[in-house]
């Protein structure tokens, strides 16, 4: 399986790299991302490659289309972060979240095998009824929510080549990450009684099965994704 992965220097996208490179039937990885993405530190880097990209928003040049040839999947986890939201011009977070996402996948389509699997990681505060009043953070969780909408409808339209999920994580853990200080992120997880957690690993993991195997169902919430995340892990020696 030739893998496209995006937002591979975050938190997100590092670990689905790190656990790609180890998964041999993964057989190459190709990152798209805005400055060089490190290697991760033990791994094989001979199926990795990488491409900078300047300009996300236009036609991707053909040295791109040449790079993303043959892929099967992508899992993209370029995003700006609800947090990171709030300091940045709404425009340019739409631009960011929403544009760049849906020119990847179009342009992606043009060169990719058939079936091709995309994997949107969201979270699971996004929203994806346009008309649903939300009391906090609503103008970023509505945007978030047309994405996946846009990309579930792209999928309709060219079924059964192009087949997409969207990952719906609550907080994410990690040995790195500390429990949130955002207040308001907090209380927005207050809404659901308990903060929906998965552990990267087991995240990573399910977004891979499921470019590998099928996807089982959208959206995938984090219970679901550390199921799926635990079995994989489990079964497989590699990791
Ligand atoms: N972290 C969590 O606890 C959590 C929880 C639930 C859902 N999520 C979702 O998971 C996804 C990934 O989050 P994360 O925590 O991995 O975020 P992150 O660590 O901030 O990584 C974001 C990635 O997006 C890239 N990116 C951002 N702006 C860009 C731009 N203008 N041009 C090109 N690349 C850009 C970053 O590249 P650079 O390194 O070049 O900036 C980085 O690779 C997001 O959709 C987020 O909402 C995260």
């Amino acid at each position: 399986m030739k893998l496209i992965v995006t937002g591979a220097t975050g938190f997100v996208g590092s670990e689905v790299v790190r656990q790609a490179l180890r998964n041999p039937f993964v057989t190459s990885v190709a990152v798209i991302a805005r400055k060089a993405v490190p290697v991760p530190p033990n791994e094989d880097a001979s199926k990795l490659k990488s491409f900078v990209l300047d300009d996300w928003t236009s036609d991707y040049p053909d040295s791109l289309i040449e790079h993303i040839k043959g892929a099967d999947a992508c899992i993209w986890s370029l995003a700006v972060t609800p947090s990171q939201s709030r300091s940045m011009d709404f425009a340019q977070v739409t631009t960011i979240c929403h544009d760049y996402t849906i020119n990847g996948i179009q342009n992606m389509i043009k060169a990719a095998n058939k079936p091709f699997r995309f994997v949107y990681v969201s979270g699971v505060l996004t929203e994806r009824d346009q008309s649903k009043v939300l009391p906090s953070l609503g103008e970023y969780r509505h945007l978030r929510g047309r994405t996946e909408n846009c990309l579930l409808d792209i999928a309709k339209e060219n079924s059964p080549n192009v087949q997409v999920t969207v990952t719906k994580p609550g907080a994410i853990d990690a040995p790195s990450v500390k429990e949130t200080s955002d207040a308001m992120l907090k209380s927005l997880f207050n809404m659901f009684g308990y903060t929906p957690r998965v552990h990267v690993s087991e995240l990573a993991a399910a977004m891979i099965d499921q470019c590998q195997n099928g996807i089982t169902k959208d959206p995938l919430w984090s219970d679901e994704l550390a199921t799926i995340g635990k079995r994989v892990l489990k079964e497989e020696d590699y990791l």
